[in-house]
């Protein structure tokens, strides 16, 4: 079994234990390619669907029960697992009814082990670190990248760094970089330019780059297609509806979809819709005038996971949308908020990031790009409890150009049953 890294734009080879994350003659990005047609006569729907319930490592983990699609050939041993994936697939009929849609399955990502699909990522790239024999890792991060890294780099024992910006981080995610022990560097700097930032130190100190631009990340990605199309028996919906910041999940999704055919265990694509918020679009600008010329943007959004102004997986993106036949779609805040309450609000709930799938769909039926017979599925990309404040603030009417649609105001009752009695006799179903 032979892996390589394979430049996208050039398809110059590297060997795969190269420390390297951009084409060295031309600068392109880059897969980690694995020979798969040795593998194609054992892969089946059956081969993996053995595998499900799966009480010992690795199998019991939803990204390593497709190994021979994720990391063929390494040793069990080398692999470093918080037996992450397997997340729920739902079905919510308000849900569905707000999108406009009679089919919708959300996975809810958030469900890993750090609350977020970045572990699924993590646990490839920590492996590949630990394969590389790298001591310290680091990235930048709007959260949930460094919370899941700080997790993985502990567990491998080795130091987690971290490039923060110094504001708009969601509290619970920041809290999880600090309370797993990683070296957090608070920059005052937006995350397009802790990106650089990090990408130089890293490249300079030996430094193992864990952001989505190291393709073994996209790697462990994948298997969120791999395991939502088991979840579905094998049958393609007609649309994946997905948040795009970095633009790692696009890319890794396109991947994914693309090997799953290729080796027969689907037998059509579906579409795919990449959702962004408008204060962080240049996809969505890019895709809109035909992708004749990219610009960055200075992002700004509520939803901070996605407040990206230069995704450094562009180029992959583009690929996955013209692969999938795909379309780019922008929603505001404010349709952002109201999606996540709506999410919350089946007892479900989402960061708000997450909701943009939900708040994309909706859009997307209403301009008749995805019709109401088509069966989606919405990825829901990180956890209710990462960004409190948000939900709290929506809820009280704080947030700045956001009038809650689907408010759940807490409300204020004296230390008297009396009143206790006469508030709640107002609020009966
Ligand atoms: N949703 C959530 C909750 C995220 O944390 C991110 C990215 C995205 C969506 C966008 O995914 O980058 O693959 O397009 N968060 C990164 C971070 C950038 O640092 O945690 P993408």
């Amino acid at each position: 079994m032979t892996s390589s890294l394979q430049c996208v734009d050039c398809a110059q080879q590297y060997p795969i234990r190269r420390v390297l994350y951009a084409c060295e003659s031309c600068g392109g990005l880059l897969d980690v390619q694995h020979d798969t047609s040795a593998l194609s006569p054992a892969i089946s729907p059956a081969f993996f669907d053995g595998r499900l319930g799966a009480l010992a490592a690795p199998y019991n983990s939803g990204v390593w029960r497709f190994k021979e699609l994720i990391y063929p050939g390494i040793h069990d041993s080398a692999i470093v697992s918080r037996m992450e994936g397997n997340t729920n697939l739902y079905e919510l009929p308000r849900v569905a009814a707000f999108a406009g849609v009679d089919t919708l399955f959300l996975k809810h990502e958030g469900e890993n082990p750090t609350g977020s699909f970045k572990d699924r990522g993590m646990t490839t790239g920590v492996t590949q670190a630990r394969i590389l024999g790298m001591d310290r890792v680091a990235c930048a991060s709007t959260g949930n990248t460094s919370a899941s890294m700080a997790s993985y780099a502990a567990q491998a024992n080795m130091q987690g760094i971290i490039f923060l910006q110094n504001q708009q981080i969601a509290l619970g995610k920041l809290a999880q970089g600090i309370a797993f022990g990683a070296t957090c560097l608070q920059i005052n700097a937006d995350f397009d330019r802790n990106m650089e930032l990090a990408r130089l130190a890293a490249d300079k100190l030996g430094i193992y780059l864990l952001n989505s631009i190291n393709p073994f990340r996209l790697e462990g990605q994948k298997s969120i297609m791999f395991e939502a199309l088991q979840q579905l028996r094998w049958q393609a919906p007609d649309w994946i509806v997905v948040p795009g910041g970095n633009l790692g999940n696009s890319s890794a999704f396109g991947k994914g979809l693309r090997e799953m055919l290729e080796i027969g265990l689907i037998d059509r694509l579906p579409r795919l819709a990449i959702i962004q918020a408008e204060g962080a679009n240049p996809l969505y600008r890019h895709f809109s005038t035909g992708f004749r010329q990219y610009e960055p943007v200075k992002a700004e959004t509520i939803a901070t996971a996605v407040k990206i102004g230069n995704p450094v997986n562009l180029q992959k993106a583009i690929r996955t949308l013209e692969w999938t036949n795909g379309v780019v779609e922008e929603v505001s805040d404010q349709q952002i908020m109201d999606a996540k309450a709506i999410i919350d609000g089946a007892g479900v709930g989402c960061e708000p990031a997450s909701a943009c799938s939900l708040a994309g769909t909706r859009k997307l039926v209403e301009r008749g790009v995805i019709k109401r017979g088509d069966a989606v599925l919405g990825i829901l990309t990180g956890h209710v409890l990462k960004d409190p404040e948000a939900t709290i603030a929506y809820h009280g009417g704080r947030l700045p150009d956001v009038a809650p649609q689907f408010r759940n105001e807490m409300l204020q009752v004296e230390d008297n049953l009396d009143d206790i009695i006469r508030v709640l006799n107002q609020r009966r179903p």
